[in-house]
């Protein structure tokens, strides 16, 4: 892995614009699973069956459960140093900007000033109907909505078939197709449109992940190995 990361160092340090991509791979070291590792959330569950705007209608129980279980299980949970050393590379200029699929807030935690939340943030409750917003305690509780009283509460997080939050995506979007270096960094670019994005910046690109996914011939450069340790490989080698 050492070279690779020197080969990183390289690139970054000869690019003008440098986005990251971050899936949940890049939190799971903060105690958070991901969606399809072994632990994953849908190791034994369909997504489709839970994260969808028809269970929120048809099943509220359960999905008022699987996202209160998410929301509980946030409680406590911090930023670990790779997130710090991505929010570092930004303060001296060197990351213009991070494009994530989480939905924790951790790069924001971290200090990550530029950061496009791509499937939202599970912390920003509101009303299905009218949008208004509610803390998480009163979605927790499953109260109705306080403003127009017509629909329960849920999470400002992208559920499977709706659209994204165009002012993200339009964000991540122009950095992503501009920039001269484009770091992916532990997601397994299974779900669209996020999964397009890699294939349409002009940069390098490079692929920082536990499991080696195949797609060959996307990526310049792939360093097989956890997000946090690369991270601190990587911030050694620069300071080095
Ligand atoms: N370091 C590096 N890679 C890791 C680590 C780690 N510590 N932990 C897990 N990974 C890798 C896994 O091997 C996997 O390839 O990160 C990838 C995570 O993939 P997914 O679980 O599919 O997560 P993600 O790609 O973010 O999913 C995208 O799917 O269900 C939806 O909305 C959900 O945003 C999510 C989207």
């Amino acid at each position: 892995m050492k070279n690779e990361v020197m080969e990183l160092a390289r690139l970054l340090k000869s690019s003008k614009h440098v986005v990251v991509l971050t899936g949940a791979g890049m939190d799971t070291e903060s105690n958070i699973p991901d969606f399809r590792g072994k632990e994953g959330w849908w190791k034994n569950r369909d997504p489709r069956t839970v994260a969808t705007i028809d269970t929120f209608h048809e099943n509220h129980s359960l999905f008022h459960q699987f996202y209160s279980m998410r929301l509980k299980m946030l409680e406590g949970i911090k930023p670990h140093r790779g997130h710090f050393i991505l929010a570092e590379l930004e303060n001296k200029g060197m990351v213009q900007s991070i494009a994530t699929q989480n939905v924790a807030g951790l790069h924001t935690m971290a200090g990550s000033r530029q950061v496009y939340e791509l499937h939202g943030n599970i912390r920003n409750i509101r009303c299905n109907n009218c949008k208004h917003g509610a803390g998480v305690e009163n979605f927790l509780e499953k109260e109705t909505c306080q403003f127009c009283g017509k629909d329960a509460l849920r999470p400002g997080v992208v559920l499977f078939g709706e659209m994204l939050p165009s002012e993200a995506w339009d964000g991540a979007l122009r950095d992503i197709e501009k920039c001269d270096l484009l770091m992916v960094i532990g997601t397994s670019l299974e779900v669209y449109p996020v999964n397009q994005l890699p294939m349409l910046t002009k940069g390098k690109t490079v692929l920082i992940n536990m499991e080696d996914r195949g797609s060959e011939g996307l990526f310049d450069l792939k360093i097989i190995g956890k997000a946090r340790e690369v991270l601190e490989e990587l911030h050694n080698t620069l300071e080095g």
